[in-house]
């Protein structure tokens, strides 16, 4: 079956914006909304349908965002509900959609849910999972994952940090919570959902209290998956209009029909995982892109999407994994190479998701102290290395090479100006001065630049969908 209808999303380009480190518009260091308002023409000018905030609400950022406190606020140093309004508004006039991302795996622990259910009351106790002797499951951050609560005087699991709790999709009153949830910024103007860690959320059966380990084959795409999303969904005011991609770890091209196919789908796209791993290794030891995975892949998940009457999502860079030219270019390859990875991916029909500072290259930043290692995932494997003997110094090549800090640092908007342009007092971290020549001001006026590449293979892209709205994926890379 061909798609069986042009939706606005079929051919969008869609650019994640991690907004701490996106621009500062308040002059306090770090990113907000007033830092996003002030690019929007940047945006517009490169050519994106829709941008993806990572989590805005109010969080303790044991997580950065992904430890949420309140679903229905925005975090302060974000911005006030007035410029979030504005923020919507301007994006809109401009002809950009708002996606947000809903962390709907796990709460915080200070979530006002979690503190009800540590302390017993009903009916919060039973919204996540309680056990008093934990088996032996490791959390995705490292250690147990299982925590001790005094409160309630026994062990939560965690999948991810202590800090956040997992939720018991199980129960009818989460999904009609997050349900409400989506409504609430849908009737807001919001246009969709990035969510987070979608394929975790059906945990097997009377979780195992025997020592069974890893975890993930109890927890990951579970039988009765979408079944409970499909029950979220049928209550949270999404339609086909609406643009929802989901974080699917662990879900095959196979699978998927069941997801997003029309009519009915729960989800505009998924955001697998199977080409994650794309190191090939070269006769010198270093890893490339293998471009037979990619293309392999990629063409199975168009196949898969164009059966099921739809299309499929396609990325090589999020807020989570190493920048591609980091990965799989030599640093003398890097700007062609860049423009190779571009064309890559914005060549092929369906929807791109590009990640901030893709479209000028970045590399990875070089972290120099462990000040800069924000991430708490870095900072496990940070401490592990150092376990095992590692100096400093290796330790940080290493996360600078791998880590997720490496690509959460302040955007290079202008290579003149005062902290790269990105805010007018010291960043809350250190913007690299290796991203300085790569800044945004000075590529657009290159009109050879990397930026300069992706808003025309952008525009290309969008020319093609006005002529041929139902285009076939040619082989990528090749
Ligand atoms: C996936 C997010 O992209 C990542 O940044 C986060 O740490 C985990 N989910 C947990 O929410
Ligand atoms: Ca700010």
């Amino acid at each position: 079956m061909k798609p069986s209808s042009s939706r606005w999303w079929h051919e969008a380009v869609v650019y994640t914006i991690w907004w701490r480190s996106f621009a500062d518009g308040n002059g306090d260091g770090v990113g907000d909304a007033a830092g996003i308002i002030a690019h929007l023409d940047d945006l517009a000018w490169l050519g994106v349908d829709a941008i993806w905030l990572t989590p805005i609400h109010p969080s303790p950022n044991a997580d950065w965002g992904y430890d949420v406190a309140d679903y229905l606020a925005i975090a302060p140093e974000f911005g006030d509900e007035a410029t979030f309004e504005r923020l919507i508004d301007e994006a809109h006039r401009r002809g950009i959609r708002v996606l947000l991302d809903l962390v709907i795996n796990h709460t915080s622990v200070e979530h006002p849910w979690f503190r009800a259910a540590a302390a017993g009351r009903d009916p919060y106790r039973s919204w996540y999972f309680w056990r008093e002797e934990p088996n032996n499951w490791t959390s995705i951050f490292g250690g147990p994952a299982w925590q001790w609560c005094e409160v309630a005087q026994r062990y939560y699991l965690h999948l991810f940090l202590p800090e956040q709790p997992d939720l018991n999709w199980d129960e009818p009153a989460v999904r009609r919570e997050f349900a409400q949830i989506a409504r609430h910024w849908l009737e807001r103007g919001v246009d969709g959902f990035r969510f987070d860690a979608l394929t975790v959320l059906k945990k097997a059966p009377g979780l195992p209290s025997a020592q069974e380990s890893p975890p993930w084959d109890r927890v990951l795409a579970q039988p009765g998956l979408e079944a409970l999303f499909a029950d979220f969904v049928a209550q949270s005011g999404l339609t086909r209009d609406h643009l929802t991609l989901g974080e699917a770890n662990g879900l095959t091209a196979e699978r998927a029909a069941a997801w997003i196919g029309e009519p009915g789908g729960m989800l505009s796209a998924l955001l697998h995982f199977e080409h994650w791993h794309l190191e090939a290794p070269r006769a010198d030891g270093t890893p490339t892109l293998d471009t037979t995975r990619f293309s392999d892949t990629t063409l199975r998940w168009y196949r898969t999407a164009r059966t099921a009457g739809t299309v499929a999502a396609i990325y090589l860079e999020n807020h989570d994994t190493a920048r591609v030219l980091t990965r799989f270019s030599h640093p003398s390859r890097a700007p062609r190479d860049a423009r190779a990875y571009a064309a890559a991916l914005l060549r092929q029909p369906g929807i791109v998701v590009l990640y901030q500072g893709q479209e000028l290259g970045l590399p990875n930043a070089t972290l120099r102290d462990w000040a800069q290692i924000t991430d708490r995932f870095d900072r496990a494997r940070a401490e592990a290395l150092r376990a095992e003997g590692w100096s400093d110094a290796q330790i940080l090549a290493e996360l600078s090479r791998t880590g997720r800090s490496a690509v959460r640092t302040p955007l290079p908007w202008d290579a003149d100006a005062t902290y790269g342009g990105f805010s007018a007092v010291a960043p809350w971290t250190p913007l690299d001065a290796q991203h300085l020549p790569l800044a945004w001001r000075q590529q657009q006026a290159d009109p050879g630049s990397v930026l300069n590449v992706y808003r025309r293979l952008i525009a290309a892209k969008h020319r093609r969908r006005a002529q041929n709205p139902q285009a076939s994926p040619s082989r990528a890379m090749n």
